[in-house]
């Protein structure tokens, strides 16, 4: 309710907003607010004039804001929009009211940073010939309804081009070094010593998370890998260690092409749906300071663009990811809590339980779909 930012010291009090020249002014300051992605992030949802590059269609242009709407609902807008549409998607920047599991309680913007992202709405009038209609047709031509589509669909033609150029793709080093490591004798044994060729792994990157009854949590594909490390005497240092994305990636290559299908035995049976159950009550929750849910983006938003973003349903067929903008592969567990990060929601450590159930209700929701990781990423 109460605005606890000690932000807000820099008032325009003294300044006469009639002015064009102070008017100006103001209306710069809000712009400041208004791209932050750390602040307003507005240009992550919202085309807009000003904005330089890709324009966001994940909500209306707010080119004619200062037309349609006057200043006082564009205040009621940016303070809390839940109070124009209870639905809404915009998330509310001056209160915290209802929030569930966000990285902070304090409101995103200050109310005087409200007034002026206000003031900069109120100059924008001109109509605008950005759409935010869903597109009806991915940006790789397929003829599979959008929700059905891996995130290769969506990957630019530039970065598809790179990942299908085997001689320049990252992807080539980081399976040769699974391979290696698949074959490497340290003190203990190899995993090649347990399990043999590594063409007979073929499916075993399927089926994952499992219920693991001697652990009595779900494990997936990395964890497996880790406890395995143990039983070679070279143990790994965590999910994110290159050894265990190598092997990862290795692992995933050699099932590419079958298909998911995700099912458990009449032993594990009931645990295992209480965790799917939980995973999908997860992904359909408001959570973090943007308060949206991952179905909000991922069922409802998909082919959209937030900035240079496109959003895919996030089928997790492509795991292992290399990812451009980390230069290295990483993990499901690692992209998942990007997500979380997005929507300022409090992190979930590595490997906890929340991910897990995440990536099993995933799994299942891409069922009938075909393995295709490792794959690139923007
Ligand atoms: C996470 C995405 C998101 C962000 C970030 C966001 N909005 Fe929105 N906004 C929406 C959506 C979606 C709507 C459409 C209305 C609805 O869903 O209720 C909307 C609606 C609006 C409207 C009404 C537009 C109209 O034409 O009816 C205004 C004004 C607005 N937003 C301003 C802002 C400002 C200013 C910021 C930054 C401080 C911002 N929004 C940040 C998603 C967002
Ligand atoms: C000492 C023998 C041994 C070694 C060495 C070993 N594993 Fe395993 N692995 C097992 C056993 C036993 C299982 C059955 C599940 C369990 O008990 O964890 C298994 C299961 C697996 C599975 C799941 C297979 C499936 O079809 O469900 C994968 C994947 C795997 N190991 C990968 C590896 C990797 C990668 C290495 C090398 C880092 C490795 N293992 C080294 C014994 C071994
Ligand atoms: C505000 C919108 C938004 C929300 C909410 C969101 N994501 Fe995402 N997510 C994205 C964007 C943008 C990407 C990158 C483009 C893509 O692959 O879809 C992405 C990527 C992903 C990917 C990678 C897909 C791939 O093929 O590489 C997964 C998996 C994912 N998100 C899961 C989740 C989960 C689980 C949640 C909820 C905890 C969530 N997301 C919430 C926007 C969102």
């Amino acid at each position: 309710m109460g605005n606890f930012s000690a932000i807000g010291q820099n008032s325009d009090q003294g300044q006469s907003p009639a002015k064009p020249v102070e008017a100006a002014q103001v209306s710069t300051k809000g712009l400041q607010w208004i791209n932050d992605k750390n602040s307003g992030n507005c240009a992550a949802c919202h085309a807009m004039p000003g904005v330089a590059g890709v324009q966001s269609t994940f909500a209306p242009p707010l080119h004619e804001a200062g037309q349609k709407w006057t200043p006082a609902e564009l205040t009621q807008w940016v303070t809390d929009a839940r109070q124009m549409n209870p639905n809404t998607l915009m998330p509310s920047f001056g209160s915290a009211k209802e929030w569930q599991k966000a990285n902070s309680s304090i409101p995103i913007l200050t109310t005087e940073q409200i007034k002026s992202v206000v003031d900069t709405l109120t100059t924008w009038r001109a109509p605008s010939s950005i759409s935010n209609r869903p597109p009806t047709k991915p940006i790789n031509p397929s003829n599979k309804p959008l929700q059905h589509l891996s995130g290769t669909a969506f990957l630019s033609p530039e970065l598809l081009e790179l990942q299908n150029d085997l001689s320049s793709n990252p992807i080539g080093l980081w399976t040769e070094q699974g391979r290696a490591l698949w074959n490497k004798r340290t003190s203990g044994s190899s995993c090649a010593q347990c399990h043999g060729n590594v063409a007979k792994m073929r499916g075993a990157a399927l089926g994952f998370p499992r219920w693991s009854a001697s652990k009595q949590k779900l494990v997936n594909l990395e964890d497996q890998i880790l406890t395995c490390a143990e039983r070679t005497g070279a143990a790994l240092k965590g999910l994110e260690d290159p050894d265990v994305l190598s092997l990862s990636a290795l692992l995933h290559s050699v099932s590419q092409g079958m298909e998911i299908n995700m099912t458990t035995d009449a032993t594990t049976q009931s645990l295992w749906q209480n965790q799917l159950r939980a995973g999908e009550k997860l992904f359909n929750t408001r959570i973090g300071r943007m308060n949206l849910a991952c179905s909000h983006c991922h069922d409802q938003k998909i082919g959209l663009q937030m900035r240079a973003e496109v959003i895919s349903p996030g089928h997790p067929t492509g795991f292992p990811i290399f990812k451009m903008s980390w230069q290295a592969m990483g993990s499901v567990d690692r992209r998942l809590r990007a997500c979380f990060s997005g929507v300022q929601a409090e992190l979930p450590e590595p490997g906890s339980a929340v991910l897990r159930q995440l990536e099993l209700y995933m799994k299942m929701r891409a069922n009938g779909m075909l393995v295709e990781g490792p794959l690139l990423r923007r």
